[in-house]
């Protein structure tokens, strides 16, 4: 099987090289408005943003940046098939603009924003980051009233696009061999996520994940496994390091991507090499994982009604029966004059 994923250089509040309706999942992470590593950008998207700022003016700017990002959403909408998931991980953002504190809730603007374009929420998930150290706290430290809440969480929104789920063909063999394990429905579709960063090794970890405000792997990879099948395409509009495209080729979906800095997607093609190798490793860790779920449910006396097609391994479910995982035998990658088309030959994946 093979899957192909599209990288772009190019600005995503036009995507005229993605089709309507072409795809059946978005997960991204959009610059954070109000987060000063993204003044520049926002500026260079917007000279408004830059003089709202210089005038002191945080509302105004807050309103600036996420206007440059409604017009993402925009082509969200477009190139979204109708009933597909878009995932958003974004953080709030706390400032101070002319001597006053505050919060910018990016959160709440943005799920305004897929709101009014017709998208339905659906329950979030509350990303809760490890805690660092102690010299957290801002504010006036131990005196009443003026310290204030660290934010150590961000959100993964959640929206679909219409009133109605995406239809499958009966039986489709494509949904049931992208089945999740029982256990792991249980760790990720719960409402609090912690402990997420290095669970998943990533490509790479130099400073330009830090420049680009990279997620880790596990991020993309969960969402990906949780709300598409095998065939569907996922959209990455802020497209970074390319973690989403990564994430769909060890979990064997299609991706397409773009991305302002070339420099990014050139640093992507580069690391190539690693894919197979990576992918092999996200499966592989998901059957030990699910194997020392077996032992230890088994120590507590509980049987197995089910046993899984394709691996030597019980499952607690029927539906959980077809699960096939799926690893990069070989990838490469071919320029074309926008960014690059990289094909990934994909093969069940391997315990030997
Ligand atoms: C928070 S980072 C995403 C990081 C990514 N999730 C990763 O793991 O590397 C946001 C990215 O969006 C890019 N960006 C911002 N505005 C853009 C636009 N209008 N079109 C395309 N890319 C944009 C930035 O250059 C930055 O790399």
């Amino acid at each position: 099987m093979e899957t192909i994923h599209r990288a772009f250089v190019g600005d995503s509040r036009d995507l005229e090289a993605i089709d309507d309706a072409s795809v059946d999942l978005v997960v991204t992470s959009p610059p954070y408005p109000m987060i000063e590593m993204w003044d520049d950008l926002f500026t260079e998207l917007d000279p408004a943003v830059g003089d709202a700022l210089e005038a002191g003016d945080g509302r105004a700017a807050f309103e600036a940046m996420h206007a440059q990002l409604e017009l993402v959403w925009d082509e969200l909408e477009r190139v979204l098939v109708d009933g597909g998931i878009a995932c958003l991980n974004v953080g709030d953002a706390t400032r101070s603009v002319d001597g006053s504190f505050r919060v910018y809730a990016n959160h709440a603007r943005v799920l305004e924003a897929f709101e009014s374009r017709g998208f339905d929420p659906l329950p979030d998930v509350l990303w809760r980051k490890p805690a660092n150290s102690a010299a957290k706290f801002m504010g006036s430290g131990m005196i009443p009233p003026n310290a204030y809440v660290t934010l150590e969480h961000e959100y993964v929104l959640v929206f679909r696009k219409g009133g109605e789920s995406r239809e499958f063909e009966p039986g489709a063999d494509r949904r049931y061999e992208a089945a999740y394990f029982w256990e792991e429905r249980n760790r990720w579709f719960s409402d609090v996520w912690t402990e997420v960063r290095g669970e998943l090794q990533d490509l790479g970890s130099d400073d330009l994940r830090d420049r680009s405000a990279a997620y880790p792997l596990e991020i993309p990879y969960r969402l990906i496994c949780m709300y598409s099948a095998y065939g569907d395409t996922v959209l990455d509009p802020f497209w970074g390091t390319g973690t989403t495209t990564l994430a769909a080729m060890c979990a064997g979906r299609h991706s397409v991507g773009s991305e302002l800095e070339a420099a990014f997607v050139e640093r992507f093609t580069d690391s190539l090499d690693q894919v197979p190798g990576l992918s092999r490793s996200v499966g592989r860790a998901r059957l030990e994982r699910h194997r020392e779920f077996v032992a230890r449910r088994r120590e507590e006396g509980k049987a197995f009604e089910y046993q899984a097609t394709h691996y030597d391994t019980p499952v607690v479910t029927k539906m959980e029966r077809e699960i096939r995982l799926r690893e990069v035998e070989s990838i490469d990658a071919v320029e074309n004059g926008t960014g690059y088309e990289y094909r990934a030959e994909h093969a069940p994946l391997s315990l030997e």
